[in-house]
């Protein structure tokens, strides 16, 4: 048995968990899950929101299945999420995107994975005030981008396409502007994609790329880029798919991996048996392929779908349904 730290989390977080955990062990997979707390609720019932036992199964077992956690606005404590990528240096981002039957959108056969850089970039906190007068206020941010981050998460995204059997890795850039960083990024893609020749390789600039993602997404297939414009991107693909209710996420480094939902703890429907699992459950099947149980992923997703060709009577009002937490639980056991 594969042992996984399994985070509940805040909010629709323990529903949501208890969904997922029904439906992974009616499908057979082999998994022990450590429980640990984080967020708000640990906060509350130990004082602090990232307490070192879960540091510490984290550290032992190296996977880790998350919920959603509040992070209280103004004062508190900092991110919880931030904080564990950071220790557990995960640096690379995945969210896959995929057309999903029943779920409404625009875009039809999307199918791509972006890989965002999880560490550097603008995203390193390191801001500080040049002027703070009355009437003329300045501020700088620096972005940090080394070659040997670039070369991690790029290799990442090649590494990915390889065994997945994907085609092209597309990889966005600003390197006519942001010459050195976004540019560093850049050179090091090219010399990486010549370390795979049976996948191609392309590169585009950030704005461009947003609007072929609009225009023409069934063009991509991996998608690797640095940290800000990785996290304005993923959103607009799972906006593609309908939106981050539905999209599964993965942070990865060399020794942990954490799977997660993207959307909040949703205050607003806790213990309505309204939440839906559908995000956790994707990121669980990111999980299950990483410990090699891709058939048993394969199962569920089929479960899944369909599930959601039924959607009205099983799910939850989010995507149209007109069921609850529960009855999307039990439908896709029925139909694993
Ligand atoms: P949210 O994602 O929790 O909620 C936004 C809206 O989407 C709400 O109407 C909510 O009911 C709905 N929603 C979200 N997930 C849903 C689900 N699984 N099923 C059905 N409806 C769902 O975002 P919000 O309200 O901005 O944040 C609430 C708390 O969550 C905050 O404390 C925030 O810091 C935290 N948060 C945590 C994240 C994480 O742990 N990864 C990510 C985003 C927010
Ligand atoms: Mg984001």
């Amino acid at each position: 048995m594969k042992n996984v730290v399994l985070i509940p989390g805040d909010g629709i977080g323990p529903e949501i968990t208890n969904s997922v955990t029904t439906i992974l062990e009616k499908a057979g997979a082999d998994v022990n899950w450590v429980r640990a707390k984080a967020g708000l609720t640990a906060h509350e019932e130990l004082g602090t929101p990232l307490p070192d036992e879960t540091i510490e199964a984290i550290e032992e077992h190296r996977i880790a299945l998350k919920g959603p956690l509040t992070t209280p606005v103004g004062a508190g404590f900092r991110s919880v999420n931030v904080a564990l990528r950071q220790k557990f240096n995960l640096y690379s981002n995945i969210r896959p995107a995929h057309t999903l039957p029943s779920i409404e959108s625009p875009f039809r056969d999307v199918d791509l994975v972006l890989f965002r850089e999880n560490t550097q970039g603008l995203y390193i906190g390191k801001e500080q005030w040049i002027e703070e007068g009355e009437n003329k206020k300045h501020s700088e941010a620096i972005a940090v981008v080394t070659e040997e981050a670039s070369r991690k998460i790029i290799t990442a995204a090649f590494e990915y396409a390889k065994q997945h059997e994907r085609k092209k890795v597309t990889l966005v850039h600003k390197a006519n502007i942001l010459k050195l960083t976004t540019g560093l990024f850049l050179e090091v893609g090219r010399k990486v994609a010549k370390e795979y020749p049976e996948i191609e390789f392309e590169d585009l600039i950030v704005d461009n790329m947003a609007m072929q993602m609009v225009m023409r997404p069934r063009q991509f297939d991996v998608v690797v880029t640095t940290n800000l414009f990785g996290d304005i991107l993923s959103d607009l693909a799972s906006g593609l798919v309908g939106g981050l209710g539905v999209t599964g996420a993965a942070n990865i480094g060399d020794d942990a991996a954490m799977f997660e939902a993207v959307h909040g703890s949703a205050p607003d429907i806790v213990g309505k048996n309204l939440a839906n699992p559908l995000a956790l459950l994707f990121s669980s099947l990111m999980m299950l392929e990483h410990i090699d149980q891709k058939a048993v992923a394969e199962n569920i997703r089929k479960a899944i779908y369909k599930t959601l060709v039924e959607k009205k009577v099983y799910c939850t009002p989010d995507i149209g349904g007109e069921g609850t937490t529960s009855t999307f639980t039990q439908a896709v056991c029925d139909n694993i």
